[in-house]
């Protein structure tokens, strides 16, 4: 694959289950001054996943205090409930994970008539075959390189090889006309490992741990990007 075949634009999306929760709407400001392009906001419902975390209330508290888009990643079952609960309470974003859903093409729908982009969640052992009929509802491909739950997990090294398949597909879909998807990467990413999950397709990173916690969230965005271009150079 040559460089060009890589989206022109790259994000980073931090995610808040590693912020201070005593204090987030400083942390997001914070994270947002510091460089972030979206947040991403971690839904567990110990029951998708063994871990309980924010929700709608939480998502229209921060809503005033950030001006950048809102990604919600849904690891909650059912779904579609909750889908219009997150749109009112000011979500851009809605990812959720096929496994959790009995209807997929609806609840892409429903997140698109909400008027939010849409996406699927891809677990380290879920096949991108989920995504053969609906191509044309989804505005984002998120392959997790942890299983859902927790923050603070290593990142899955076969990853690389399906963000490869995912950017693929992504390409193959543009060049035949269909609408832009962006591809996004959840769990692990680090200072030291971006480069390579850049070069292999990704354009959108979460990162938790690697920025909450640490001293200066900008020093750790612009090292994040520093290394995203790196991976621009890699040819994969
Ligand atoms: C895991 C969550 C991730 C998590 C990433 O289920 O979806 O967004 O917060 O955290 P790090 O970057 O620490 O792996
Ligand atoms: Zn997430």
């Amino acid at each position: 694959m040559s460089d060009s075949s890589l989206a022109p634009t790259t994000r980073i999306a931090p995610s808040i289950l590693s912020a201070d929760f005593a204090r987030l709407g400083e942390e997001v400001k914070n994270v947002v001054a510091a460089g972030a392009d979206w947040i991403h906001f971690d839904v567990m419902d110990n029951h998708y996943v063994p871990n309980l975390t924010i929700g709608p209330m939480v998502c229209a508290a921060i809503r005033p205090h950030v001006n950048v888009p809102i990604d919600v990643h849904l690891m909650v079952e059912p779904v579609d409930a909750i889908i219009p609960q997150f749109a009112q309470a000011g979500a851009n974003i809605i990812t959720f994970h096929p496994e959790a859903s009995r209807h997929i093409d609806r609840s892409l729908g429903l997140i698109r008539d909400s008027g939010c982009k849409s996406g699927l969640v891809f677990n380290p052992a879920t096949p991108l075959s989920f995504l053969d009929h609906v191509m044309d509802k989804v505005d984002v491909i998120l392959l997790m390189s942890v299983n859902p739950g927790f923050g603070g997990q290593s990142f899955i090294p076969s990853t690389l090889a399906k963000l490869r398949d995912a950017r693929r597909r992504i390409d193959a879909w543009v060049q035949a006309g269909g609408q832009p998807i962006a591809l996004q990467v959840d769990g692990g990413v680090k200072v030291d490992n971006i480069a390579e999950i850049r070069a292999a397709g990704a354009d959108t990173f979460v990162a938790g741990s690697a920025i909450f916690g640490k001293p200066d969230y900008k020093q750790v965005i612009d090292a994040l990007r520093e290394q995203i271009k790196k991976g621009e150079t890699v040819a994969i």
